[in-house]
């Protein structure tokens, strides 16, 4: 054995960091936050500790927490005060999200991303509008095209109340293209796309259905987000929505999914999100709880592995607390 290559020389304290590949940066991190019409006082979201809805007259507060740990960007979230088939609440003048970050953006700094999608707002908690015999036959769930024209709207709404970058996230074919369109008619030249571009149909994301009270309430979504299965199909997918002017592509989720993080990183020049789901934030709460592992070290070592598999920003619920720490 030649004992001359010695990388043990490296990791001693003093020069570890002169040779670390990866930092997280509080600057690289957005908080999502729960703004929610059906409350006038904060309520706490079981299934993931620490965090909260908010009513609207609490949003600028709940970003001013945010602001103060160093975060910068904050990904906006709206629990509707009713729902209907077509989810029309989402694309109101005076929805919760618009009314947030019309608070938002005209009181604090933070740059502000809205999602936009419409299982929030839908009586049937689907992602779009619904076959007529859906119900029955839920192997037909949401028409694509008819969907589109509402994500438009709701994409043009959220710019209009001053939201600084959109995010659809409801995987239907062609949103980027129509919100882009859309956005560009209505004077939004400059509000970039985040596209949730390779979105997979995911058990993790359970958690965040009970704080956005978004499940469907019948079928599930893999009619229309990814198989997890499917790792090349990530990139023809992205690839479409390169094409349709996204300009900063998001894999999500984040910790099974870092081989797809990595392959979008080489394949795009694109900036790369990843998305650290409620699930993966409510699993490390789950056993910290339990006392079976440190919840601030496993948190921040997975971040640090969505970086080094190549995303440049992360959405992340654990972003106040690491900020804090960094
Ligand atoms: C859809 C949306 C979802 C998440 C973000 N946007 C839910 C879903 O697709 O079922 C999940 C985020 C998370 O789990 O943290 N509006």
């Amino acid at each position: 054995m030649n004992l001359t290559d010695r990388p043990r020389r490296l990791r001693r304290d003093g020069v570890r960091s002169l040779v670390s590949e990866t930092k997280l940066d509080a600057h690289d991190l957005v908080a999502p936050i729960f703004v929610d019409a059906t409350t006038d006082e904060r309520v706490a979201i079981g299934s993931m500790p620490g965090q909260e809805r908010v009513p609207v007259d609490d949003a600028v507060d709940r970003v001013e927490e945010v602001l103060e740990t160093g975060v910068e960007a904050v990904m906006v979230f709206g629990i509707p005060e009713s729902k209907d088939e077509r989810g029309s609440r989402a694309w109101a003048q005076d929805g919760i999200v618009q009314e947030a970050v019309r608070r938002i953006t005209a009181e604090t700094d933070a740059y502000v991303i809205t999602d936009v999608c419409l299982c929030e707002y839908t009586d049937h908690g689907h992602c779009g509008v619904l076959e007529s015999d859906a119900a029955e036959s839920p192997t037909l769930t949401v028409r694509n095209d008819a969907t589109l024209e509402l994500l438009a709207k709701t994409a043009v709404s959220h710019a209009d109340a001053g939201a600084d970058m959109i995010a659809p996230s409801s995987m239907t074919d062609g949103m980027v293209g129509a919100i882009r369109d859309a956005l560009d008619g209505a004077g939004h030249e400059s509000v970039p796309i985040m596209s949730y571009a390779a979105k997979y149909e995911s058990a993790f994301y359970g958690p965040f259905r009970d704080a956005a009270d978004g499940a469907p309430a019948f079928g599930d979504r893999r009619h229309y987000q990814m198989d997890p299965a499917n790792g090349r199909e990530a990139i023809r997918e992205v690839a479409l929505d390169v094409e349709q002017g996204a300009d900063v592509l998001m894999v999500k989720p984040a910790l099974a999914y870092l081989d797809v993080v990595r392959s979008v990183r080489e394949e795009f020049d694109h900036p790369v999100a990843a998305y650290n789901v409620s699930g993966e934030y409510a699993m490390l709460h789950a056993a910290a709880e339990k006392g079976w592992l440190d919840l601030d070290e496993a948190a921040h070592e997975s971040l640090l592995a969505m970086k080094r598999a190549g995303a440049d920003l992360i959405i992340t619920y654990f972003a106040e607390d690491l900020a804090r720490r960094l």
